[in-house]
């Protein structure tokens, strides 16, 4: 079965199982995206990708909402801009984007102010070094829950990491804040390659970040030299 509606006043053809996102991209309509990844599934939590849809009180996240006959949907209404450039500024005044290029280049796109605002509580956390394949810096987390997605039914079923904390104080931990070789992490690095801000990063790129030589990592790595 297929839907007709209107999508930013131009007329979309579209399967009724698919998103608005997908439809939107189908049709070459540009919807930006942080928690949503192809290979995880969407539960709409950054809400970057809400859209206006004529009728419905609240802005609707394209990620999950599938397109339906007659809706009228706007992507880049006034309304919509508004709420993508705050949201980008909540996450700006809150953590570190330093190593969120896509994001970063969202904020530029929106005009989104880093100091929007200045009083916000940053959510800061120690660099987590306690494994040979990766480090986590949850400073630099925006709890988008793609690495505890393909930890879990999404890819690996290995469930090592997952939630932890309340509220503001919500971070990605492990079950009793246990090392990660204390966990049934298998080092896959799935978590790492799906990040989107850099909070994982495998340890190799850590330490050249740190200045450490590609000779000085093999040493540390192997514990020996390697032989000439
Ligand atoms: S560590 Fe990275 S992938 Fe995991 S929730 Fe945070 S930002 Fe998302
Ligand atoms: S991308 Fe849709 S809510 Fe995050």
């Amino acid at each position: 079965m297929t839907v007709t509606f209107l999508m930013d006043g131009k007329e979309v053809i579209a399967d009724e199982n698919k998103t608005l996102l997908e439809i939107a991209r189908e049709n070459g309509i540009d919807i930006p995206t942080i928690c949503f990844h192809e290979v995880t599934t969407a539960n709409a939590l950054c809400r970057i990708c809400v859209v206006e849809v004529e009728g419905q009180r609240v802005l609707q996240p394209a990620c999950i909402v599938k397109g339906a006959s007659n809706m009228k949907v706007q992507t880049r209404s006034e309304k919509v801009v508004r709420a993508r450039r705050t949201i980008l500024e909540m996450l700006a005044s809150t953590m570190d984007l330093s190593e969120a290029s896509e994001i970063q280049m969202m904020m530029y796109e929106y005009g989104a102010s880093s100091s929007r605002f200045p009083d916000a509580e940053r959510r800061e956390s120690e660099i987590k070094d306690d494994n040979p394949m990766y480090v986590r810096d949850y400073s630099k987390c925006l709890l988008c829950w793609r690495c505890v997605q393909v930890c879990a039914e999404d890819a690996q079923y290995t469930f090592a990491i997952n939630f932890d904390g309340r509220g503001f104080e919500t971070q990605i931990g492990t079950f009793f804040d246990r090392t990660i070789p204390e966990t049934s992490c298998v080092l896959c690095g799935q978590c790492v390659a799906v990040c989107p801000t850099g909070a994982l990063k495998p340890k190799r790129e850590f330490l050249l970040e740190k200045g450490i030589s590609p000779q000085e990592i093999s040493v540390l790595n192997t514990g020996r030299k390697k032989r000439k």
